[in-house]
């Protein structure tokens, strides 16, 4: 594998292999490994496109598109998870509209180095050759589109409204803008009625700055090694775990860890989120 790497001019990622045994992008500027645990493919289907019930959703939509927020696209994981169940959908199905947020294509290009271990052989590596080239990859069913640059600043510019986001950057201590309340609260503003949020967080911090930006948040699978993932929703009745009151008892400790920008009022307004209220 380092052989590889060294193939790569100032290569800013590495493959490793995971505990699991399945091979994984490494980024040397943030020093963490996309999907440590049970490894790309395996988190990508199971925290992010079955949690979503992608499927199911394509199939009931009421319009004639599904748009599919993906923030972080890395080695497009979830992206190509997400594509191959939109691919493979009937005709009677929406149409997907993937919108994958990314400033560094490193990761992907690393991937298509080895296509056969991360889901990037055949028609999805040439989307994803198509997307690097040209920044979008359409077939009947999906149209797929990079957006190049700061997630946030690309956030701000968005027309569609996303039904399903996956919401997959490197850790608070590599990546501080994108789990803040501002940023849950940019993609809030951007977010369809029915939306639903998924990330592999399950910290108090990630789960206040999401009640503050205005999201209901639940609990969500235990994926791997995590004993637990966050769900959040623009309705709390979309949640099927719902954090509720006896969750708050841990923001009323000292040292409660809040996001960065939180407030001074941060836990009285956290607690007062309709879905804590008596009538949820
Ligand atoms: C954990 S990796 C994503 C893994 C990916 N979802 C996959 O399935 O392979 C996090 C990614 O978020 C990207 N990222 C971090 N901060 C960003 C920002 N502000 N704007 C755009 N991309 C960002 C990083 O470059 C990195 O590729």
């Amino acid at each position: 594998m380092s052989d590889e790497c060294a193939s790569h001019e100032r290569a800013s990622h590495e493959i490793v292999r995971t505990r699991s045994g399945a091979l994984a992008i490494r980024s040397l500027d943030a020093d963490e490994v996309m999907h440590p645990g049970v490894g790309p493919m395996a988190e990508a289907e199971q925290l992010y496109v079955r949690q979503s019930r992608l499927a199911e959703r394509l199939r009931a939509a009421e319009g004639p598109t599904l748009v599919l927020f993906d923030i972080g696209m890395g080695a497009a994981s979830n992206a190509i998870a997400a594509l191959a169940e939109s691919e493979c959908a009937p005709p009677s199905a929406a149409r997907l509209e993937l919108i994958s947020f990314e400033r560094d294509s490193g990761a992907l290009r690393m991937a298509l180095s080895q296509p056969a271990a991360f889901g990037l052989e055949g028609a999805f590596g040439e989307g994803a050759r198509a997307l690097l080239g040209r920044g979008r990859y359409e077939t009947s069913r999906t149209c797929w589109r990079l957006e190049d640059g700061d997630a946030l600043a690309a956030l701000v510019r968005q027309t569609s409204r996303p039904d399903i986001v996956f919401w997959d950057p490197f850790s608070p201590r590599a990546n501080p803008s994108l789990w803040t309340v501002a940023a849950f609260a940019q993609v809030r503003r951007k977010a369809g009625p029915r939306c639903t949020l998924f990330t592999y967080s399950a910290s108090t911090a990630v789960r206040v700055a999401l009640l503050l930006a205005g999201w209901a948040v639940g609990v969500g699978e235990a994926i791997g090694d995590k004993s637990a993932t966050t769900v959040a929703a623009v309705r709390a009745t979309d949640l099927e775990r719902p954090l509720d009151r006896n969750w708050l008892t841990r923001l009323s400790l000292p040292k409660a860890p809040l996001p960065f920008d939180a407030p001074a009022d941060a836990v009285k307004r956290a607690a007062a989120a309709p879905q804590f209220s008596v009538a949820g």
